[in-house]
């Protein structure tokens, strides 16, 4: 089954063309899906002229802006409909080289069930990225890492690869996250399944136009999920190693 790479897309318009055009070139045997919020500038538009004229193009239009999250779960649900494998993730902005993905689908073909690329192993790099952004992005993994436990570097890379029996597995209708707190979602829901999870480095580059769509309420919303579900996490072990103990205590004669 072919790969089916999902680009979920708002305002967009200056990046996309390119994206697309790379990612043809890079890996031709994928099929692409833009998942567009009902773009103002002509996203929507040009993806739809570009599906008319290439079989492998397909666009999702979807009514509001609703986060990155929602645009994938419409994405994700549309590609398992289709019977595509792996299903793909991927920015617009060109933030994901196109010709990187062949690394991360080689994980997946040899044994991954999730393969993340990111930017905070061995090899992997940030360029021309804000030094803001980039604190925010190391402090947002330090806390996953110490709420979570999740084992990766990169829990808020938005540059994957599932396998498309991980996806119909995770059961995706329990997702909480709108914003970006949605890639650390759905790692911790791969985790619980018992994914095989690998990072493969990448080289992610600031976007050259257009506007990030991160905002204040994005990061509020990652701050609160990850540290409801960090102490959730610990109450758990808590009253379970008490239960245990207790249940031991009752044992004894
Ligand atoms: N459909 C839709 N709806 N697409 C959206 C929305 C939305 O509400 N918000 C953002 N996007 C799209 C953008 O158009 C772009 O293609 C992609 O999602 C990433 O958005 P950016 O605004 O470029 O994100 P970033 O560069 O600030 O953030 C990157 O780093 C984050 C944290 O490390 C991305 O790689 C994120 O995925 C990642 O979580
Ligand atoms: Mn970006």
């Amino acid at each position: 089954m072919p790969a089916l790479v999902i680009i979920p897309t708002y305002n967009e318009r200056q990046s996309l063309p390119g994206v697309v055009a790379r990612l043809r070139r890079a890996v031709p045997a994928a099929h692409v899906l833009v998942a567009d919020d009902a773009s103002p500038d002509g996203t929507g538009e040009w993806s739809d002229a570009a599906a008319a004229a290439d079989d492998h193009i397909h666009v999702l239009h979807r009514v509001a802006k609703e986060g990155l999250g929602k645009a994938y779960l419409a994405g994700f649900a549309w590609g398992l409909e289709g019977g595509f494998d792996p299903l793909v993730e991927m920015d617009a902005d060109g933030s994901h080289r196109p010709e990187q993905l062949p690394s991360l689908l080689a994980a997946v073909d040899s044994g991954a069930d999730l393969a993340i690329g990111s930017r905070w192993v061995k090899g992997g790099e940030v360029v021309n990225w804000p030094r803001r952004r980039q604190w925010l992005s190391r402090g947002g993994n330090f806390y996953v890492s110490v709420m979570l436990g999740l084992g990766v570097k990169d829990a808020t890379a938005g540059f994957r690869v599932y396998r498309a029996s991980l996806l119909r597995a995770l059961g995706l209708d329990g997702v909480q996250a709108h914003g970006y707190a949605f890639q650390v979602d759905m790692t911790r829901a791969a985790r619980r399944a018992g994914a095989r999870v690998v990072e493969v480095p990448i080289s992610f580059p600031e976007r050259e136009a257009g506007v990030s769509k991160m905002s204040g309420s994005i990061v509020r919303e990652a701050m609160w999920l990850v540290t409801k579900w960090g102490l959730a996490r610990w109450w758990g072990a808590l009253t379970g190693r008490r239960r245990e103990a207790e249940a031991k205590a009752q044992a004894q004669p």
